[in-house]
């Protein structure tokens, strides 16, 4: 059995179904449930799909998703060890931020895939994982690169790969958060 607590994913993608409990709904080709090793001790939470992934059903697999992979092979890990999600499993329209209505429908989801892969880290790329996570209004420049906790899992928040696309000198704060990461991964 392949259930440690709550459901498994497959039961919470179940669940979801053809999702229609918020407007985002109207404009996705597909929902984006997540991806990646459901033992994973490393997850990235993102904040919601574009234009890539509604057309993909996979997270992370545009130009930032193709950053993320990099990111993930200097940590000396593949994109199949660890696990990747979003705040919100469906495209926003013109890939606007998800609104509060619509982050609150959605997280549930998160927190029990969370529940049921319970990675030792969890990073967060960007403000909106970060802030809708956690639960804050603090800026993710001034918490990056320090950590927080969410129902006993150590968090990192970081810059969003987007972010690093267009501002190349954030890559070394990234890359100094991700030391930090692979620190703790190695004595998990
Ligand atoms: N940006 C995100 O936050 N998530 C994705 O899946 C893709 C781009």
């Amino acid at each position: 059995m392949d259930q440690k607590h709550g459901r498994t994913l497959e039961e919470i993608r179940a669940e979801i179904g053809d999702c229609k409990r918020c407007r985002l709904c109207e404009g996705r080709t597909n929902i984006v449930f997540g991806v990646g090793n459901p033992h994973a001790k490393l997850m990235f939470v993102g904040e919601a799909p574009g234009r890539d992934e509604d057309k993909q059903g996979e997270p992370f697999v545009g130009r930032a998703g193709q950053l993320l992979n990099k990111i993930i092979e200097a940590m000396k890990m593949k994109r199949e060890d660890v696990y990747i999600g979003n705040i919100n499993k469906c495209r926003p329209p013109e890939n606007r931020p998800p609104q509060p209505d619509e982050v609150a429908t959605c997280i549930p989801f998160l927190q029990q895939q969370i529940a049921f892969i319970k990675p030792k880290v969890i990073v967060c790329l960007g403000s909106t994982a970060f802030q809708h996570l956690l639960k804050t209004e603090n800026k993710i420049s001034h918490s990056r690169g320090q950590w927080f906790e969410f129902e006993g899992i150590k968090v990192m928040p970081t810059y969003h790969p987007a972010f690093l696309l267009r501002n190349p000198d954030a890559k070394k704060p990234v890359w100094e958060d991700m030391q930090k990461v692979m620190k703790v991964l190695k004595t998990a």
